[in-house]
């Protein structure tokens, strides 16, 4: 039987959230690619580095929340975080945060992390916690 307690999580992060606009042409980097690079930086210098894959996605439809964010991993529960910070001096403190949550959902066994557990930042940011799929078979 597989050990998904173990299974490396992937983080989804929505880059079309944050667009600016101007005259009708985009401008800039959006609110999530400026996320989606502070996330990749302090990832990459962290333990997480090798576990955790980052995956830029187009929206996941809670775009009145945005910036927004996807946490799962097979056999555990997902999370969608919304309300993430498009104001640059909030990246550090949101990221660190969010990279913060996965690392104690790689150390919980079904990713379930409870009210007490969740960092500060995040704890009226979560939008949806969605149980893990029952194995088939
Ligand atoms: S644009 Fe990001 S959730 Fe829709």
């Amino acid at each position: 039987m597989t050990d998904f307690s173990t299974a490396d999580p992937t983080l989804f992060v929505c880059t079309t959230c944050g667009i600016a606009w101007e005259d009708g042409r985009r401008i800039g980097k959006s609110g999530g690619e400026k996320l989606l690079e502070r996330l990749r930086a302090i990832a990459d210098s962290s333990p997480l580095k090798d576990r955790l894959s980052l995956c830029p996605v187009e929206c996941m439809d809670a775009c009145d929340r945005g910036c927004t964010v996807s946490l799962s991993a097979s056999g555990k529960y997902t999370y969608l975080f919304g309300d993430l910070t498009t104001d640059d001096s909030g990246l550090d403190s949101i990221s660190a945060s969010v990279l913060e949550f996965v690392d104690r959902y790689c150390e919980s066994p079904e990713g379930l992390l409870r009210w007490s557990e969740r960092p500060k930042l995040l704890k009226k940011r979560i939008i949806a916690k969605i149980p893990p799929v029952a194995p088939q078979g």
